[in-house]
């Protein structure tokens, strides 16, 4: 080969790795809280019954997992993995500045404490993941279940707890009926649609990942009902998990849940297992009318929408239903990705906002507010399920961003037309490369934005300049 034909090439790759190290990674999120180990904000006095009434307390036996937030406080729940638990939900203030503040129960010590020699559970016992609505009402999903990681006791029936955020009292507490679940039940995700005028006329969808199955509850009613769907169950070729060098294996059916709201007070439910790589979606309206949901027309609605591609098994997701952006988190690969509703949910489609293999191993809750800040939660739940957390390091992180700047310049950027012909671009530079190298171009290039187009099309050029197989 003639040294001419090696130079062109080269230089454009040198140029693009140029452009692509001047270019920020992908840390579209900052650290906002982080902690090595929780600590909660105990009250002063020496002689002080509280603490008392806390005698198994363990700090390293606490690791936080669901975040949600409402007016000035960021709520924290602390599942009961062990017996050392203090307070299963909890908050901050957001105007708190300290690095690592400590964690106030909710809504009193009380409400967490067990009585008679440990008999009667407490009012909370082991809520996963919570929800604030429109109507200033904290929606708690609560297991029910404690020392999860040690030997499990389902101390009392999963329920669903609300909270009224005003007054800080309990509204109503609705135990998940017996024929609606199985003893590997696990709720583990809710999500809420709350966007109808009437307050009463709200609905909670409940993730039941063991089951596994979708509990859709009324307020109105006051009643529940049972969805169950091929869908929800786990793919057992996704079983396969490594996250930070821990490899496991699990097999969980349907958790990541995102709620977009239509002006019909419907919405389309996008939804995910654990154990999978694929995404779904199916319309609340037939959600809610479980004689249709049973017929097998009903049973043609729910889709498939498409799939994130090798070690794209997610937790959660949220989508902003001001710009329809889905933000969900990529167990596998610490990362927070992303994709526009109504788009085609394919690999080059979907963008990526943080990836950080410090900062961001296990990401385990993500919400966004109605100002567009994003609010992510990672904990580093398999090292601590599996390993040990080293009490030395920080384990437990709350990341933020503002999510228009999060997805600037992604393919999930609300369209402009210069954007969609970027991308319309790209698709066909994709299509064009053979099948077995498009994965990994895809994976490429929704990773780290528009410097690595550049870098790979300097490849692509390199390649076939020099025509050597890479
Ligand atoms: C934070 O806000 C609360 C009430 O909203 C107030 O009591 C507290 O003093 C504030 N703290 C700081 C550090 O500003
Ligand atoms: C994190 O990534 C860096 C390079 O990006 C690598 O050097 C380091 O070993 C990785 N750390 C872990 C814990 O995977
Ligand atoms: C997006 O990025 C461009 C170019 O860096 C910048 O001019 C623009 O203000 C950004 N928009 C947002 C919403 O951050």
């Amino acid at each position: 080969m003639r040294p001419a034909a090696l130079v062109i090439p080269l230089l454009l790759l040198l140029l693009a790795i140029g452009v692509s190290t001047g270019v920020q990674g992908i840390d579209r999120l900052r650290v906002a809280y982080r902690w090595k180990q929780l600590d909660f904000d105990w009250p002063d006095s020496k002689d002080d019954d509280v603490r008392r009434a806390f005698p198994s307390y363990d700090a390293a036996d606490n690791l936080p997992l669901g975040l949600e937030v409402s007016g000035d406080r960021l709520f924290v729940t602390v599942p009961r993995w062990r017996r050392g638990v203090a307070a299963s939900l909890n908050y901050i203030r957001l105007n708190d500045t300290r690095e690592s503040p400590p964690l106030i129960p909710y809504p009193s010590w009380e409400a967490h404490e067990y009585r008679d020699d440990g008999r009667s559970p407490p009012e909370i016992v082991s809520p996963f993941r919570i929800r604030a609505d429109r109507c200033d009402r904290l929606w708690v999903l609560d297991t029910g279940l404690s020392d999860i990681l040690g030997s499990p006791e389902q101390q009392s029936a999963p329920s669903l707890l609300v909270y009224d955020l005003r007054r800080d009292r309990l509204l109503r507490r609705y135990p998940i009926p017996e024929e609606q679940r199985t003893p590997d039940s696990l709720f583990a995700n809710l999500v809420v649609e709350d966007h109808r005028e009437d307050c009463a006329d709200a609905h909670a969808y409940l993730a039941d990942l063991g089951g596994p199955g979708l509990v859709v509850y009324s307020w109105r009613r006051d009643s529940s009902w049972l969805i169950k769907h091929h869908y929800f169950h786990p793919d057992p070729m996704a079983g396969e998990f490594n996250v930070g060098g821990v490899v496991f294996h699990w097999s969980d059916g349907i958790l990541g849940m995102a709620l977009q709201p239509h002006e019909d007070g419907y919405s389309t439910l996008y939804f995910h297992p654990l154990t999978s790589t694929a995404e779904f979606s199916v319309g609340t309206r037939l959600l809610r009318d479980p004689k249709r949901a049973d017929t097998s027309e009903g049973f043609h609605e729910f889709r498939l929408l498409g799939s994130r591609g090798p070690n794209g098994q997610s937790s959660v997701s949220f989508l902003d239903p001001a710009s329809g952006v889905l933000v969900y988190a990529l167990t596998n690969l610490n990362a927070i990705a992303c994709w526009r509703a109504g788009s085609r949910y394919t690999l080059q489609r979907q963008g990526r906002v943080y990836m950080d293999n410090v900062t961001m191993v296990f990401p385990n809750d993500i919400k966004i507010d109605r100002r567009g800040t994003i609010y992510v939660l990672s904990d580093r739940l398999p090292a601590f399920m599996y390993n040990r957390l080293d009490p030395e390091d920080y384990n437990y992180r709350i990341l933020t961003g503002n999510l228009a700047e999060a997805v600037n310049g992604t393919v999930c950027e609300p369209p402009r037309t210069s954007s969609k012909d970027n991308n319309d671009a790209l698709d066909t530079r994709i299509n064009r490369l053979p099948s077995s190298r498009r994965n990994s171009a895809t994976a490429a290039i929704t990773s780290c934005g528009r410097s690595t187009i550049l870098l790979m099309t300097a490849a692509v050029a390199l390649a076939a300049l020099t025509q050597v197989d890479w």
